[in-house]
Formats: structure tokens, sequence, C-alpha cells
């Protein structure tokens, strides 16, 4: 995420932490500072704004913010020191919304803090703060009744070619683990012309695929095109008529509201990527009705079989958590079970953490530390065997990569350009930068445990194959 920073620009530096929401936030947080000013730089070094993008799902999330704010301290004093001009450092996203006012006792040499929620008024923060009678500080974590995507700018910096588009947010679900309802806010859900206006955006701006995102996307009903309510199997049929957009995929989704009309969705459209992101979190019923997850391990096989039968190449990913309080022997064995018989083909997993405010926080029968780790480390390794197992039936196969990105100078990816396959896969290629943005065809020649390696397709021809363009 950077533009050159020219002459007289402002420069800005975004740090962001946690899920692929808070990552488009902070393109659009870009997006609304550009009209000021400001570029994106890929350094804090001499950046007149920094804005750390938080997390807040797990612990050492407020930890990791604080010591980050510690070691940009140094920059904002050297700089002032050195050149008069202040540098605004903001902390943004999760930790902001739920730890507003300790994070200006415990740093109060931030200068703003602001929600997911009220980034669309960054103009007036900003002015307010740079403005003759600066302010020495302020917080705005709102949750305010106009929607800031009401209040966004239409114009956008690119994203690329695999692109972020929130069409959802909020959560009215309560897990009995998670912050997400109370950082976030209610679900809202954004209205299917401003979506599609986005779209459009996005695919002139060079995207093939659109990523739609929402904290629990599939429930999501805003207004369709002919005034009545929408749901994702609708936007999804929308996006896809549009010209130029060529993948489409969605996260992350509940079981609760993984419909019929959905999953048909996964045999109807031709876009539609054949990968899906479904958190389980438990194979115990037990734990499930704990967590208030609303759904039984076997209603989520009975999704997953109703998805195969429309779509039986569905690449399935999910989340775990283990040692959810009371989670016994018997209750991750049934999570071990149930891994079993589906076969993830990448999965996150997470040690359970308590989550200040949440109703699990004050739940008794807590599973020590050790065990957790002795789990999670089983739990990994069945995991880790799936990937690599899956990976492995794709060795020789010539199939579809977008490419859109190079690998990362001083880093092992360094010299290649890296895509993704239509199930998700991490594709690294020896090939010319000119193929980024593009759908080419990859030879698979190595399989990693997470990743795939290969070389673009190639033909010969001869001069006979332009003539029927020439004529
Ligand atoms: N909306 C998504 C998940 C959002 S949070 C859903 O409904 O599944 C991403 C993941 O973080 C969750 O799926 C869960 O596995 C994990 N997570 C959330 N809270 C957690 C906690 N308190 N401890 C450990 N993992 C947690
Ligand atoms: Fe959190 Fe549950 Fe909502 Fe997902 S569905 S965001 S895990 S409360
Ligand atoms: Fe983290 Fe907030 Fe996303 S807590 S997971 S950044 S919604």
């Amino acid at each position: 995420m950077t533009d050159k920073p020219q002459q007289n620009q402002k420069k800005l530096y975004i740090k962001t932490w946690g899920c692929q929401m808070n990552v488009y936030d902070s393109h659009r947080i870009s997006d609304v500072l550009k009209p000021l000013g400001y570029a994106l730089s890929d350094t804090p070094e001499n950046a007149d704004m920094i804005v750390l993008n938080t997390c807040h799902i797990r612990e050492k999330a407020t930890e990791k913010v604080f010591s980050e704010l510690g070691r940009l301290k140094p920059h904002k004093e050297k700089r002032q020191a050195e050149t008069g001009e202040r540098t605004l450092l903001a902390v943004a996203g999760c930790v902001a919304q739920a730890e507003g006012d300790i994070i200006t006792q415990r740093a109060p040499y931030v200068d703003l803090v602001f929600g997911p929620q009220t980034y669309h008024r960054l103009p007036e923060m900003v002015a307010k703060l740079t403005g003759a009678r600066q302010k020495k500080r302020l917080i705005d974590t709102d949750f305010p009744v106009e929607s800031k995507f009401d209040h966004l700018p239409e114009e956008h910096n690119s994203q690329g070619a695999a692109a972020f588009l929130s069409i959802q947010e909020g959560c009215d679900k309560f897990c009995t683990f998670c912050v997400v309802p109370y950082t976030r806010g209610a679900e809202y859900s954004r209205s299917v012309q401003s979506i599609l206006d986005e779209a459009h955006k996005l695919v002139d701006h060079g995207a093939k695929e659109i990523n739609v995102l929402g904290q629990n996307v599939n429930a999501y009903h805003g207004d369709g095109l002919d005034g009545k309510a929408a749901d994702l199997p609708d936007l999804l049929s929308a996006l896809s008529e549009i010209n130029g957009l060529e993948r489409l995929r969605y996260t992350t989704s509940h079981p609760r509201d993984m419909d019929d009309r959905l999953i048909q969705a996964h045999g109807d459209l031709g876009k539609l990527m054949p990968f899906l992101h479904l958190p389980i979190q438990s194979g115990s019923d037990k734990i499930l009705d704990e967590m208030n997850r609303k759904h039984t391990s076997d209603h989520y096989r009975e999704i997953i079989q109703k998805l195969k039968k429309v779509r039986p190449d569905l690449a399935m990913s999910s989340d775990i958590i283990v040692g959810f309080p009371g989670e016994s022997d018997q209750d991750f064995e049934d999570t071990m079970t149930l891994i079993r018989d589906i076969t993830f083909v990448s999965c996150y997993s997470f040690k359970y953490s308590a989550r200040p405010g949440t109703p699990a926080a004050s739940m008794q029968n807590l599973i020590r530390e050790d065990v957790k780790s002795e789990r999670l480390s089983r739990l990994q390794t069945l995991l880790s065997e799936q990937q690599y197992t899956y990976n492995k039936t794709f060795m020789g196969q010539t199939i579809p990569v977008l490419f859109d990105r190079k690998g990362k100078e001083g880093h092992k990816s360094a010299g290649f350009i890296q895509g993704r396959s239509e199930y998700n896969h991490a594709i690294h290629v020896k090939g010319n930068e000119r193929l980024i943005g593009q759908i080419i065809d990859i030879h698979v020649t190595e399989t990693r445990p997470s990743s795939l390696t290969g070389d673009v397709v190639t033909s010969e021809y001869d001069s006979s194959h332009l003539k029927v363009a020439q004529l």
C-alpha cells in the first residue's frame, strides 16, 4: 500500500493488524486523507501522520500497540525537535474503540484516537489538530447514526488486482468469547447500489478479484436495486455481471446464515471461487452451546455435504479455538474428529484468550495453559498434514493464477511474483512483473506445506496465428 509521495505532499504511514476488514479500513483511511494532501509512505520515518489500525480480538493486542507506540515516540520527538513539524500519531481500529481512554492515559503523546465507525470524519479531526487553534488531543469513538459508507470519498487509491470491499459490518451474534459485537457495533448492511458503484471503481483501478467482506457477511441484507431487501446470493449475482471482474469471494460467514440459496450460488455462479472460509470454532456440541454459536457440529457437517453436492471441488477453511472454559479431553477429541471428517485445506487455530467484558471471561473451569498448548499443537499438526496432503494433489497440474504482487525484498519470496489459485493457494513463480494484474496458467512444479511454486505455461506460435487478427 504505497504511493510515491511527491513534493509538498504530506507523508502518511499506516500499520494494520487484524482481519481483512481492518485492511479494507486502512485503504479507506488513506482515501479519506488523500484530498488533504496525504500520500502513503512505506516507512514511519519523517511521516506527517502515522496511523496504527489495531485489532482487539486476542490478548496481547493492546500490548503490541503500546510497544509500537513506544518505538514511534522517538521518531515524533526527533522530528519535532529538528524541524519543528508535528507528527500526528493516531490509534484507530478495535483497540481504539475498546480502550481509547487507556491509550491516551498511558501514551499521552498520542494525538488522535478514532474507532472503526468514525474515520469518515478524519478531515474535521485533522483540521482541529492542525488548525490555527491546535487541539492537543482528540478522541472519537462514537457509533454515529450516520453510516461512514455514505460519507467516504468516491475516489479510491488502487488496491491492485485482488481487492477487498466491505459490504456488511458489525455483529449481532454475541458469541460468548468475542469482542467484535462491542468494537464494531450492531449489524449494518450497505445498499446493493453503493456496493456495485464501489466494485466498478475497483475494477476500473485494475481489480480482477473482489472479496466482499463482513464480520458476518452471509447475514448481509441490504437495500436491493428494486427497493426490496437483497441477500448475499442476490448481491453476488449482481456483482457477477460486472465485465472485467473475474473472481468473487466472500469472508467471513457464519454457519447459522449458510442458507440453501447461498449454497446453490456456489453451483450457479461461475465467478464465485471454489474456496470457503466457514468458522466452526469447536467440534463439541456442548462447547458450541457454551460459546453461543447457535449451531451444532452436525449442522456444520450437513452444510458441507450440501455444498459439495453443488460444487464437489470446494476447498474448505475454518477457525478453531482450543481450551475454551470447560473443554474436556472428550470435547477436544470431538473437534479432532470433526477436522478428520471434513478435511480443511487451511485453517486458523487459536488458544482461547479471555477478553474483558465478554460473557466467557467470567466463566469457571478455565483450562490450564499447558493443556491448551498441547491441544493446539496436536490440532495444528493434523491441520498441517491435511493442508500439505491437499497441496500435493496439485503437483504437475496446470491451474489459473491471479498475480497480484511481487515478492518482498530481503524475504525468501524476493525475485518471485506472487498470486492466488482459485482454491486460494499462495503461488510463487519466477516471472516477469508485467504478469501482475493478470490471470495466467501455471504449471505446478513444487508443492510445499503452505504454498505452491510453478512455471508460467508458454507456447510457440508462428506468424500464421496473427492472420486472423489482421483480416
Ligand atoms: N466473524 C467471524 C470471526 C471473527 S474473529 C466468525 O464469526 O467466525 C476471528 C477468529 O478469531 C474467530 O473465528 C475465532 O476463532 C478467533 N477468536 C475470537 N475471539 C477469540 C478469543 N477470545 N480467543 C481466541 N480466539 C478468538
Ligand atoms: Fe464474533 Fe461470533 Fe460475531 Fe463472529 S459471529 S464476529 S465470532 S460474535
Ligand atoms: Fe480484530 Fe476488530 Fe477485525 S478486533 S479481527 S480488527 S473486527
